[in-house]
């Protein structure tokens, strides 16, 4: 019966990104394109410029005075709760009462009939405090004794002090990992139009409208169903707009209905660098054990993070970076603390990999401090280290490793990329070369997929099947460029067997789907994929129904394929079948849902399955540096990376080429640098300097893993694809390790602090130089 007649853009196939065109040609919108309402007014934070005080009052008299001004926004004002904080730890007002915590600390906001008036009138408002003195940094401020934004996590496994007496070696190490700024294209954005009674409409750049709705609420004094939160789509959220919209939604929201009219807020680029929150930085202790072939024997490790003045989502992050702490090796013995210090900074947030990177970098600088140690290539260390399949594939949190393919992805890539011939060439050109030198690294990433906090980890979906055969696809999750809903409208096309382009994608509501998550954790699609697909499944149960009682045939002889649906031996048009349906009164409308299985996750414990799944890959460079100016430049990277079974390779390449990119960016080029009173230096683009074109590598070989499948449920045995290459960026900062290295004949371990800016590696450079 079936031809081979086929849809265009299933599942599996090089799909381009729904908006692409719209991308590159202007004709996508965004928040800051709608069109205003008359009477639209626009709103501009006021800062502190000092890092901790004890707020005495402001006056305004210059800032009202100011002709096109309506008015000014402060705590005063906030009608319910003042406190975005996302974790309701109540740490985190809207505008503070008595207390700045932070340099760049919105404290009021300014209502006037233009942006370009309120931004101006914002700086004469008259800010009267009593300075304090203040901590910066994790370790001043674990010095000063602030506390914890938030319950620091223990993870324990094995008994780690017999391990390391037994052991016949020992290092102990620190390492600084600096954080990052987002730098997504489009900054946060709030536009809200009051209604009648509490109503109001939020349009807003946010990965968590749901979350931007309830905030608004709460502060509002208003129930959840007075408010609506619309995304269309974000210029990039990374991360960046997972909690910190909620001060734009806030301040719009109050001001919309304070005035009873429309009200826009827009940060420019750099008060969106200075009052909202990056990744977090670190500053790890380790202390790791090994046998005389570089086996781990026992790891202690202790990670600060500079949290900021409030908790956000520190907890959480901090977690991750000790679930990650580990990366892609087992360690017998091992107990790990987080430290998500207090700091008086802009509180600190989700940014890819959220926390994960950090504990990864961890686990690398460990393996290079055993491979200098004992004279071996990095390579044989990292793999002597693996998880197994059968033992050695417990993690320090207790979960076992079930789905562990790194031998051979990290062997294919090995062989691919020819490491050890060019490792031999490289060290062989060092010998000779006086001023350049290169470095090669090849560097695993194992990923844990899912929400950690396991109630996150669900979804909803709405899908409408009109009269006329068109279908209007609308899930909790939002698009950001990764191409979300690309992927979720392949799903649906292809579980109704139609063209990818009769599907509708529309804008993200919270109107439509209720309670969603942050579409964050890379878990978009799994999650998003899954409920639109079982909302799919129900409308196609009722039509299959209908058909074989109208067609007198078993529910088995209904067969949708390829534009049609086969009945018997009857063939139909889908949307002549579809009209049928609706004439004989099929509900054509479905909700669908999804919760990920077998998770679970003790936090008091440090037990659990936290992840549903790990995803893989593995990343070779090789760069050159100019050890007289400490500048470098990345000559050859190759990527091979897990995502199981692709839904869209063209689009998961994206990710891996974007993420990767972004992860460099990271580690070399890319430094916050705060001055001695606590306010930003870096806060714009010719200061904090994210990778060029002309950054990438020079041959950039990008490839996945097409023989990989998930071995659990997931939607199309496909993996989450979003974070997980963000960590194969590290092996550019291990082949610069590496090259920094040579200068000193590989006796000793660099011990390079992230960023590795052209200045780190000159000091790491002259270091070492000195030493020998
Ligand atoms: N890709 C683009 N183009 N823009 C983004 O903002 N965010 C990343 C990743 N890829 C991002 C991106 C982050 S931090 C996450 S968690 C995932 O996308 C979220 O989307 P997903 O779950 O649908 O993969
Ligand atoms: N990842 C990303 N965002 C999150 C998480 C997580 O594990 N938990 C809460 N928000
Ligand atoms: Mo991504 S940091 O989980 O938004």
């Amino acid at each position: 019966m079936k031809d081979n007649v086929s849809i265009i853009g299933s599942a599996h196939t090089n799909v381009n990104h729904d908006s692409a065109v719209k991308h590159v040609t202007g004709q996508a919108d965004y928040t800051d394109d709608i069109a205003l309402p008359e009477g639209a007014l626009h709103a501009y934070l006021g800062v502190s410029d000092v890092a901790h005080a004890k707020l005495l009052g402001i006056d305004f008299s210059e800032v009202l005075a100011m002709p096109g001004v309506v008015g000014v926004l402060t705590a005063d004002d906030v009608p319910g709760a003042n406190d975005i904080s996302p974790t309701h730890l109540n740490d985190e007002p809207v505008f503070p009462t008595d207390a700045i915590q932070f340099h760049g600390q919105p404290l009021f906001a300014v209502i006037a009939e233009t942006r370009d008036i309120a931004r101006r009138a914002a700086e004469r408002a008259k800010i009267e405090y009593e300075t304090l003195p203040h901590a910066l940094d994790p370790i001043t401020a674990q010095k000063a004794g602030y506390p914890h934004v938030t319950a620091p996590l223990k993870l324990e496994r094995g008994d780690v002090a017999p391990a390391q007496a037994a052991a016949p070696n020992r290092i102990k190490g620190r390492m600084s990992v600096g954080g990052q700024d987002h730098m997504y294209l489009e900054g946060h954005i709030a536009f809200a139009i009051p209604g009648e009674d509490d109503d109001v409409v939020v349009h807003c750049s946010t990965q968590h409208p749901s979350e931007a709705q309830h905030m608004v609420a709460h502060v509002l004094g208003v129930t959840s169903n007075a408010v609506v939160v619309n995304v269309r789509r974000m210029g990039g959220g990374f991360g960046g707009k997972e909690s910190q919209m909620n001060l734009f939604c806030a301040v719009a929201a109050m001001a919309a209905k304070k005035w009873n009219r429309a009200v826009k807020i827009r940060p420019d680029r750099d008060q969106d660098m200075t009052a909202t929150g990056k990744r977090h930085d670190f500053v790890i202790d380790y202390d790791v054990a090994f046998d005389d072939e570089g086996r781990i024997q026992a790891v202690e490790g202790s990670f600060a993070a500079r949290c900021g003045f409030s908790a956000d989502l520190s907890g959480p992050v901090t977690d991750r970076a000790l679930f990650h702490a580990d990366n892609a090796y087992f360690y017998p013995n091992v107990r790990l603390n987080s430290r998500p210090m207090k700091t008086n900074t802009v509180s600190n947030t989700a940014f890819r990999g959220f926390g994960g990177p950090q504990g990864v970098v961890a686990a690398e600088r460990m393996i290079e401090e055993i491979a200098y140690a004992t004279g071996q290539d990095p390579l044989d260390v990292r793999k002597a280290n693996f998880y197994g399949t059968k033992d050695r594939n417990v993690t320090p949190y207790h979960q076992e490793v079930e789905d562990c393919i790194l031998d051979r992805l990290v062997g294919e890539l090995e062989e691919t990329s020819e490491y050890r011939q060019r490792r031999q060439d490289i060290i062989a050109f060092n010998k000779t070369s006086p001023v350049l030198k290169k470095g090669i690294a090849l560097t695993p990433v194992k990923f844990g997929i899912s929400f950690t906090a396991t109630w996150y980890n669900q979804a909803g979906a709405l899908v409408h099947v009109y009269n006329d055969g068109s279908i209007h696809l609308n899930h909790g999750g939002t698009e950001m460029g990764q191409g979300l809903n690309t992927k979720v409208a392949q799903v649906v096309a292809e579980a109704f067997q139609v063209d990818f382009n009769r599907i509708k994608i529309t804008k993200t509501t919270t109107e439509k789907v209720p309670n969603t998550s942050a579409t964050a954790a890379s878990s978009g699609t799994d999650l998003n994929g899954m409920a639109a697909l079982n909302a799919v499944e129900q409308i196609k149960e009722r039509l299959v129904k209908f058909a074989s009682e109208t067609w007198s045939v078993s529910p088995e002889e209904v067969v949708f394929h390829a534009n049609q649906v086969h009945i018997g031996q009857d063939v139909l048009a889908f949307d002549a079948f579809i009209k049928q349906a609706y004439l004989a009164r099929v509900q054509l409308s479905a909700a669908g849902f999804y919760k990920t299985p077998k998770i679970h996750w003790d936090r008091a414990k440090g037990q659990g399955r936290p992840f549903y799944y790990f995803a893989y890959g593995a990343s070779c460079s090789e760069v050159t540096i100019d050890t007289l100016t400490g500048e470098y430049r990345v000559d050859r990277t190759d990527l091979l990376h897990d995502v199981g079974r692709s839904l869209n390779p063209v689009l998961d390449k994206g990710q891996v080429e974007g993420a990767f990119i972004q992860g460099m960016g990271w580690l070399t080029t890319e430094e916050l640098w705060w001055d001695d009173a606590g306010r930003l230096r870096t806060h714009a683009p010719s200061t904090y300097k994210i990778p060029l074109a002309s950054d990438r590598p020079r041959i950039f070989n990008v490839n996945l893993a097409d023989w990989s499948e998930n071995r659990e449920l997931t939607i199309k045995r496909s993996k989450a694809v979003g974070e997980p290459p963000f960590m194969l960026g590290i092996s550019v900062f291990e082949a610069l390790s590496m090259a920094v290295a040579s200068v000193a004949d590989y006796r000793e371990c660099p011990r390079l602090d992230a960023p590795a800016t052209p200045e780190r590696v000159l000091m790491a450079v002259a270091r070492l130089q000195a030493g020998s």
